[in-house]
């Protein structure tokens, strides 16, 4: 079991996240419209001809049962992944059993914790994540990303998109809201954060119908 190099801070604020956990004990594997066995194949395709250079450092946020940190393990990152449902870090675990020495699953609130280690990464992946982060968290979670991500690194968010306006809804699975954002609303909102150096926007995929999202990846360049 992964035990943290530093201690993570208390949170007082972990509500409406911590609901996720009713949602994993509630349904068996596989059953909830994210989860499967494999990466999302947009995702797959992204890092089909990737293979990072020895010692590079992935981060996972919001990894539920694993697929993707898996894909990160294989593609050579040394990968720590953040999920807030302790049955979905179990399960993670379970599957990932392979790969040992190779993905550290954490139990805890990326909002509240997962940036509190000064940990740096080479890729930061936020797949259908970022659009179950509530308003108030948002600056607070881009802060985190950019200040966890090395020089040069990249950021990749996969988040539910539609056209027109960005709206909310209720989330429904968990107690929360969801964001679906518009491809503007995200592009303007990480300008607003980070200095991009390179960006691809916008490469469509679901995971049904109901759920199209947009995969972005962000190269970041130092502050200024
Ligand atoms: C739609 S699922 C995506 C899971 C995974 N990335 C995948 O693609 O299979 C969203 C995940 O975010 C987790 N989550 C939600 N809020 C969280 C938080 N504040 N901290 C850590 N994990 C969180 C949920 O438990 C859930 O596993």
């Amino acid at each position: 079991m992964y035990t943290p190099d530093c201690k993570l801070e208390n949170s007082t604020d972990d509500f409406p996240y911590t609901s996720w956990e009713r949602v994993y004990r509630e349904h068996t594997p596989y059953e909830l419209p994210w989860d499967s066995s494999e990466p999302h194949p947009l995702l797959a395709a992204l890092f089909e001809n990737h293979r990072a250079k020895p010692g590079s450092r992935a981060l996972d946020l919001g990894c539920g049962t694993g697929a993707s940190s898996r894909l990160l393990a294989d593609s050579g990152y040394d990968v720590d992944a953040w999920d807030v449902s302790a049955t979905a870090i179990e399960r993670a675990r379970v599957l990932s059993m392979d790969y040992s020495g190779k993905i550290r699953f954490v139990q805890g609130n990326v909002i509240t914790q997962a940036f509190t280690c000064n940990h740096t990464y080479d890729l930061i992946l936020d797949f259908l994540f970022l659009h179950h982060v509530q308003d108030g968290d948002i600056e607070r979670y881009f802060r985190g990303v950019r200040k966890s991500l090395r020089e040069g690194g990249r950021y990749v968010v996969g988040v539910f998109v539609q056209t027109g306006e960005t709206e909310k809804r209720a989330s429904l699975f968990s107690d929360g809201e969801v964001r679906y954002w518009t491809s503007q609303g995200i592009q303007q909102c990480l300008h607003n954060h980070f200095q991009i150096s390179l960006a691809s926007y916008g490469k469509a995929g679901s995971m049904e119908q109901n759920y199209p999202f947009g995969l972005f990846e962000f190269i970041i360049k130092p502050c200024p």
